[in-house]
């Protein structure tokens, strides 16, 4: 298991927190842990593309109320994403309390965050995601 999904638990324990929502789940691995270590909370997870575990969705535009989930979870999506503003709009719009954002190019998203924002530097990924890969804790 890579070492950033260990934080983002890490992270994810420090908050009073019932349901959580990962955006772009690929294959699940973030939602299995989280399974793991969290027993007794509402998950769920979505992607643009049909994976198992997942519902589709699109991160521009959840087919997700607003406040609907206690976390949401982000991770390795964004730098994916045409104009991330609308992304993140959407997703704040959605947490109602904890946004956790893992990014390989955080430079990019900084202008549409909080100033606030706890910023984890992940380190040893090699390439792009050392130079400015960091683990975003928003708390809303
Ligand atoms: C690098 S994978 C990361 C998967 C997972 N979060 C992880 O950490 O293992 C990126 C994922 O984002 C999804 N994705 C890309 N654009 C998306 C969009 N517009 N809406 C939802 N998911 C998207 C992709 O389908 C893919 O599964």
């Amino acid at each position: 298991m890579h070492f950033h999904r260990q934080i983002i638990i890490d992270e994810l324990k420090k908050f009073e927190w019932k349901s959580l929502l990962e955006v772009g789940t690929g294959w699940g691995k973030n939602i299995e842990m989280i399974r793991e270590n969290f027993p007794n909370t509402e998950l769920h997870g979505c992607d643009k593309d049909s994976y198992p575990k997942s519902s589709l969705c699109d991160i521009k535009l959840l087919p997700f109320k607003d406040d609907g989930y206690d976390a949401v979870l982000v991770d390795a999506v964004l730098m994916y994403i045409d104009k991330p503003e609308l992304a993140i709009k959407e997703v704040k719009r959605v947490a109602k309390k904890i946004i956790i954002i893992c990014d390989q190019k955080i430079s990019r998203l900084k202008d549409y965050l909080p100033s606030d924002v706890k910023m984890i530097k992940i380190e040893g990924w090699g390439g792009d995601w050392d130079k400015d890969g960091y683990i975003i804790i928003w708390k809303k």
